[in-house]
């Protein structure tokens, strides 16, 4: 397997808050690689990082070999490396089809107020995509008339859609219903597979790590504590006693 994405030495801090403190990491490509970690540990920050959001005061990462740093956020997508967010960014006074044939109008850069948003090839496409993550009935559906778990599909068929080969995914789950959860991590998985896209996520549920990730690097205030396979990392007592002993609940959460 070689290495998709290589963050070195990333550093950041915000005033007195080291948000990140020297992160080095190697994404494989084809894995499935979980972030956990207690809230404020600087998950979201990596990815900011990684796909333009936020620019590193320190280190390097290459995609491919090549720079990400100072790139913009569509200049990356570009490249290949997608995001969802913990926050869907649906666009909620427009259908599920609609959403989506945006994404596939932006990938092709011919999105524009002034242009019909769902041309003939664009409308077929965010239907084919839509079929693939199980949402058909859902396409002529308002953004805002979804509920969460089907939200988080929507978004991250957006970031499909834009044919990404890494997705990084900030808390897929988090908001879902207890009783959908599986199903939406089995679609998203399933989807991800199938397309071959290397993934990236950020998850407080330990069951859906154990049994999606191929690795798990756990954050701990800037840093990563540990990295390996989930049943390596999951039974390592200091991440039991430091991270997984903090229920996300009561951890309460950030802002995305
Ligand atoms: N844009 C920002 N401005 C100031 N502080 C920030 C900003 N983004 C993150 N932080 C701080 O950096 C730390 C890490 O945040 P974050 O990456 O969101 O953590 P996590 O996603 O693990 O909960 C937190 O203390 C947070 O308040
Ligand atoms: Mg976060």
């Amino acid at each position: 397997m070689s290495v998709l994405l290589s963050a070195q030495g990333l550093k950041l801090a915000f005033g007195g808050v080291k948000a990140a403190d020297g992160i080095d990491l190697d994404v494989m490509e084809g894995e499935f690689l979980a972030i956990i970690g207690p809230n404020g540990a600087g998950k979201t920050t990596f990815i900011n990082m990684t796909t333009g959001y936020l620019k590193p005061q320190a280190g390097r990462i290459t995609y491919r070999g090549q720079s990400l740093l100072g790139l913009s956020p569509r200049r990356i997508v570009d490249l290949g490396v997608a995001r969802s967010f913990q926050l869907p960014q649906l666009f909620t006074e427009h259908t599920v089809l609609e959403n989506v044939a945006l994404a596939i109008a932006a990938r092709e850069g011919v999105w524009s107020p002034f242009a019909p948003l769902l041309r003939p090839a664009f409308r077929r496409e965010a239907e084919e995509v839509l079929a693939r993550f199980g949402l058909e009935a859902l396409a002529e559906r308002r953004g805002d008339a979804l509920n969460e778990g089907a939200r988080k599909l929507a978004d991250i068929a957006m970031a499909v859609a834009l044919r990404p080969r890494l997705l990084l995914m900030d808390e897929p789950t988090s908001g879902v219903a207890a009783a959908d959860k599986m199903g939406v991590v089995e679609t998203l998985v399933r989807v991800l597979r199938e397309a071959k896209v290397t993934a990236v996520f950020v998850e407080h549920d330990m069951e859906v790590v154990a049994r999606f990730a191929d690795r798990v690097a756990v954050w701990g205030q800037g840093r990563i504590m540990a990295l390996g396979p989930p049943q390596q990392v999951l039974n390592d007592p200091q991440v039991l006693r430091d991270v997984i002993g903090i229920a996300p609940q009561e951890a309460g959460h950030a802002p995305a």
